[in-house]
């Protein structure tokens, strides 16, 4: 499955969905390594500034889906695979910080974009860490990704900090934005 197959027709809105997976089928991980790469190559934000392979790839999320501290959110459009997110989880000698998780690695596939996606990916990984009992959520940016950007905010989000040296990309040094949101009501966080 190609992404020109995946892309929806213009006559109609796409079916988005969001889930958290505890397992992929063949054809379901074939489709989130397609969204990855084609995501890195459209300058990413996945970390990854250039695709490491498919192999690599495969390894990757098999990888994640085995840490205790992570879990997976994946993003579809007419049922495919497009995009995802990770929540993650601070660890168990963090007791200082343990009412904080955090927003790793959100990216919608370029072919999936506009159609409130990752809109809706960001708020299913809020409602899974509320579920989780942790009250704020945090997240960082290279400033460079200015849609991310627009996004988060939009959201709610608060921008607390900008590191100066936050990525290499392309032999330049990039700032990272740095957010947080308090994700119980009231803003408590204990
Ligand atoms: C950022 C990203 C996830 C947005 O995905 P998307 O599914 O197209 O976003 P949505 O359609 O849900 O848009 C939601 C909001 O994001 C903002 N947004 C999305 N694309 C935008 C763009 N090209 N320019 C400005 N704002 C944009 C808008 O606020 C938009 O709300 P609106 O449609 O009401 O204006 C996607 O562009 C992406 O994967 N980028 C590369 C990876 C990345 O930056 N990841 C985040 C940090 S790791």
């Amino acid at each position: 499955m190609s992404a020109s197959d995946i892309r929806p027709p213009a006559d109609r809105a796409p079916m988005l969905s969001v889930e958290r997976v505890g397992d992929f089928t063949e054809d379901e991980l074939h489709e989130l390594c397609e969204a990855t790469d084609a995501a890195v190559i459209g300058g990413g934000g996945f970390g990854w500034v250039n695709p490491p392979g498919r192999q690599a790839l495969e390894r990757y999320f098999r990888g994640l889906l085995l840490v205790p501290e992570r879990e997976l959110f994946v993003a579809r459009m007419d049922g495919h695979l497009v995009g995802s997110a990770q929540l993650v989880r601070p660890p168990r000698n963090n007791e200082a910080q343990a009412f904080a998780a955090q927003l790793m690695h959100a990216f919608i596939a370029p072919y999936a974009r506009g159609h409130g996606l990752a809109r809706l990916l960001t708020l299913r990984v809020e409602d899974g860490a509320r579920a989780l009992g942790y009250h704020v959520l945090n997240l960082d940016v290279r400033e460079t990704q200015t849609a991310a950007i627009a996004l988060y905010e939009s959201l709610g989000y608060i921008r607390w900090g900008v590191h100066p040296a936050y990525a290499r990309i392309a032999g330049r040094t990039v700032a990272g934005v740095h957010y947080y949101k308090l994700l119980q009501p009231g803003g408590r966080i204990g």
